[in-house]
């Protein structure tokens, strides 16, 4: 995880002749955990206030490469709204929307779907875990997932991504398909992306395994804290959260092979805004018992605000759908002409008025 390295390579690289443009996505398929939390929405956050431009959308059309039951998929695009204006998204500041709304995504995307190849997506590991050992049966949408990804930066022309570690090997593809179609067409319209993957919580494990991301579509609640979690419910859950008898060390090094404590460790280090470097200093040579208390007063501290604004947000439904009908709106205004331009560069007639 060397953060530092994105970093330096995210302010140095896909700028060109391009203005600085954030783009990134979630998609509505469940509740929001502590991992899109920290891994993402609290880093949108930082972005915003960094002054950077920034587009935010839910990504419904992705959601729905697998079944979703439609009330729960309304629901759920409800409440990871709620969740980016808990967390601090300023819709007047950042763009908000949900990606359905704006069919820019979509046709760009079938563009990619000519650009990028089978053999391209068929290296993708998060398609190879989500369609598992029945391929054939996965739908067309899951495998061409990433071309509807790269659609959502490209038909924004973003030009840095901020993300978890998960979607790397997705913005390579992006990348590739950007570099694909200016070389195609021999032009330089789409710019090359640079994810930006930083922070301590880069990649945050399930609390059940210390191998497994922690994911909104694992089986076990347990597994995860979700944003909508009361103060005992998270409290709870990282008392049980899986551990070993070893006190923590002094250094990072010695957490090798210890994956729970390494990940319980980066959470902290994560929601207390401190290098797990320094978490260690505080509390090397201290058992489980001492730090998980610790961690679990921090979570609340932390979460239980954000829980409590998005309760607020979501009494007003309507007015959810409101904002992000505004945001789509706004969105579709930068979209629409990137998406002409690019029709015109392939040759296709556009000459319908009205
Ligand atoms: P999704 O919905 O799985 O996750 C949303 C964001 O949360 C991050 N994340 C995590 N970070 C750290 N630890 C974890 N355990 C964890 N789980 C999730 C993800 O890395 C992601 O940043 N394909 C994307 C959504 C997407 C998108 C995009 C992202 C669609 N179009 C364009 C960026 C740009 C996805 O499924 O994320």
């Amino acid at each position: 995880m060397d953060d530092r390295a994105g970093a330096a390579t995210a302010t140095a690289g896909a700028a060109g002749r391009f203005a600085t443009r954030i783009f990134s996505g979630i998609q509505p398929s469940g509740g929001l955990t502590l991992g899109n939390y920290l891994g993402a929405l609290k880093r949108f956050v930082q972005k915003q206030e960094e002054g950077i431009e920034a587009i935010y959308c839910l990504v419904d059309l992705h959601a729905v490469t697998v079944w979703q039951d439609p009330a729960r998929l309304r629901a759920n695009t409800r409440e990871a709204a709620a969740a980016f204006l808990a967390a601090g998204v300023d819709p007047a500041r950042s763009l908000l929307f949900n990606q359905c709304q704006v069919s820019a995504h979509a046709e760009l995307a079938w563009i990619f779907n000519c650009v990028a190849r089978m053999g391209w997506l068929g290296r993708m590991t998060q398609f190879k875990e989500k369609a598992g050992k029945d391929r054939e049966a996965a739908s067309v949408g899951l495998f061409a997932y990433p071309n509807l990804m790269a659609a959502d930066i490209m038909v924004y022309h973003a030009t840095h991504v901020p993300v978890g570690e998960d979607q790397k090997q997705h913005l390579e593809l992006t990348r590739d398909i950007a570099i694909k179609f200016n070389h195609d067409f021999g032009t330089d319209f789409f710019p090359v992306v640079e994810p930006i993957i930083e922070g301590a919580a880069t990649r945050v494990m399930s609390l059940r395994d210390g191998t497994r991301k922690m994911s909104k579509s694992d089986p076990s609640d347990m597994s995860r804290i979700n944003l909508a979690d009361d103060a005992d419910t998270i409290a709870q859950k990282i008392r049980k959260a899986r551990t070993d008898p070893l006190p923590l060390p002094e250094s990072l090094a010695a957490l090798d092979g210890r994956p729970e404590a390494r990940n319980l460790v980066n959470i902290y280090a994560a929601l207390a805004d401190l290098a797990p470097e320094a978490v260690l200093g505080e509390f090397a040579g201290r058992g489980f018992d001492a730090f998980k208390p610790r961690l679990a007063d921090l979570a609340v501290a932390v979460l239980a605000p954000i829980s409590a604004r998005m309760a607020g947000h979501l009494s007003d439904p309507a007015g959810i759908d409101r904002l992000l009908g505004e945001g789509a709106a706004r969105a579709e205004a930068i979209a629409r002409p990137i998406l002409e331009a690019t029709f015109a560069i392939m040759g296709m007639i556009r000459s319908r008025r009205g």
